[in-house]
């Protein structure tokens, strides 16, 4: 008799396995329909328990929140959840009720427990306690089940949305700009080579040079460093285009702000100047921390918690003055100021931790650039507002950007914010021939190679700016992660391209 009825457990258990869909935790957490019976799939964060009842925390990526799995050891047997631990990977059937406690709205009352896959607690590396950031970037592939790594990825993601409805309600066109390529955008000579050349014995000219025409496209050829020289060639025929896409950038530089592949956005509009272009960067920024602030409450209300328990592991004197979300409205709630490099440098050179040679590098005189430290100084001490520079010397900024009536400086701009510094930079664009084709001599830009880009001025050339938002900068700012390499799934940087 107990073997039937046994029998008949085991069929019932498979039939409500069978039957149901599996609902996600954010839907579970949302549903209200106490009593109802559900599935969730997911995997373990916690288990404890005693001899009659144990509990199973479980997410499954959908939210931040884990919901809560009662099992009572009287209906299932303590051996069909031995093997559970953290990191395991299960199939839950229960009842749907409301919490009694006060931690979480819903949880479920064990029905039926499957396991799909074991996480031997011995070997799996991600036990219930916090982990360094250092030690999760060694674990890429598994730091997506974290709190962390969770939430950024969805705020990630709804910042990619974000981007796109904002250019598509205004009807931009999205291009996807080449990422090989044989042109050097910005001129910086900061490219990965990209060749099926036989680097042990490369076929050669006569004078010893390496042969490219015997490459696979017969010429030189790199990883993109930006789409923009693309984008204009679009923007001069759909007015307003922008990219969104991987750029690359060998620069040795091992920072907190600096990839080797890192993702940007740059729209290019016909028929705008400077300004322009400036009212469409200040506003897309603040479209962006809106929409963050609106659609992702939970996440920002976990990453601002991070962020309070990081910084009070720090020096007082190094802490942020703001929290996360005064950070995001202190963008969002003022105007950004707009002044000139000349201006600034003026600022810089008078200022306090300059006279006092606190800075890395000091400001000495006009023609200097800006780094990251002195950005932040005129962000958070001198202005207190998001800032934008513009006219810069022309010796330091890209060939392509347009030359102001006193020759020195041209009509580029930079958005500076908080925490990051340079997060934007933007330019009106040489849109006379002539003049473009001087530049592009003073500069060594190989003329020949882009008589396509200069060919664009000569036919029905329009006055036309642009600009670059460096999308995990963004990120920064907006998730308060100190280090770009945790705002990336995986980040690519000196040194470093596991995974
Ligand atoms: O200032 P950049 O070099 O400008 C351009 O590439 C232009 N073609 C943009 C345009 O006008 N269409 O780069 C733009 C932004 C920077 O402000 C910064 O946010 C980001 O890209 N960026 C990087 N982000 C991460 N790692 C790096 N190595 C970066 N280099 C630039
Ligand atoms: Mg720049």
């Amino acid at each position: 008799m107990k073997k039937v009825h046994n029998f008949a457990k085991s069929i019932l258990k498979l039939k409500l396995m069978d039957k149901l869909k599996r609902t996600k935790i954010i839907d579970l957490i949302n549903s209200g329909e106490y009593g109802k019976t559900v599935n969730v799939k997911g995997w373990v964060r916690t288990k404890r328990g005693s001899k009659n009842v144990a509990f199973i925390t479980l997410n499954d990526g959908s939210t931040i929140h884990n919901i809560q799995i009662v099992v009572d050891l009287n209906v299932i047997k303590e051996e069909d959840i031995r093997n559970i631990s953290t990191g395991a990977s299960v199939s839950i059937t229960g009842e749907l009720i409301e919490s009694p406690g006060s931690g979480q709205k819903v949880e479920i009352n064990a029905k039926a427990i499957e396991v799909l896959g074991e996480a031997d607690p011995d070997e799996y590396p991600l036990q219930p306690k916090k982990h360094s950031l250092e030690f999760l970037r060694e674990k890429a592939h598994l730091r997506f089940r974290t709190n962390t790594f969770g939430a950024i990825t969805r705020v990630r993601h709804a910042m990619i949305f974000a981007i796109h409805k904002f250019f598509n309600d205004k009807g931009f066109c999205n291009i996807h700009s080449p990422i090989i390529t044989g042109t050097d955008a910005e001129g910086a000579g900061e490219m990965f080579r990209v060749t099926v050349l036989d680097l042990i014995n490369p076929p050669l000219n006569e004078d010893g040079t390496v042969n490219f025409k015997e490459d696979f496209f017969g010429k030189e050829t790199n990883l993109t460093v930006s789409g923009q020289l693309e984008a204009e060639l679009a923007a001069l025929g759909l007015s307003d285009v922008y990219t969104f896409g991987p750029t690359f950038r060998a620069e040795n530089s091992n920072t907190s702000r600096h990839l080797a592949e890192f993702w940007m956005i740059e729209p290019e509009m016909a028929f705008y100047d400077i300004n322009d272009d400036m009212d469409l960067a200040e506003e897309m920024l603040k479209y962006l921390i809106k929409y963050a602030i609106d659609n992702c409450p939970d996440d920002l209300a976990f990453l601002s918690k991070r962020l309070l328990d990081e910084e009070k592991t720090k020096k007082q004197e190094e802490r942020s003055p703001m929290e996360l979300k005064e950070k995001l409205l202190f963008v969002l709630n003022n105007d950004f100021e707009r002044t000139t490099y000349t201006e600034v440098i003026d600022i810089l050179k008078n200022s306090k931790p300059n006279k006092k040679k606190k800075f890395r590098f000091l400001i000495e005189e006009w023609g200097a650039d800006l780094q990251s430290e002195h950005e932040r100084y005129l962000v958070e001490k001198h202005y207190k507002k998001p800032v934008m520079v513009t006219d810069y010397p022309k010796d330091i900024k890209a060939f392509y950007m347009k030359v102001n009536d006193d020759n020195k400086t041209v009509r580029a701009m930079d958005v500076l914010f908080p925490q990051i510094g340079e997060i934007i930079g933007g330019s009106q664009r040489e849109e006379n021939y002539n003049r473009l084709l001087k530049r592009m001599r003073e500069m060594n830009v190989p003329e020949k190679e882009m008589w396509w880009y200069l060919e664009t001025r000569k036919f029905g050339t329009v006055p036309h700016s642009g600009f670059g938002l460096g999308f995990e900068r963004m990120m920064q700012f907006i998730t308060g992660m100190g280090n770009i390499r945790d705002v990336i799934p995986f980040p690519r940087a000196p040194q470093s391209a596991e995974f």
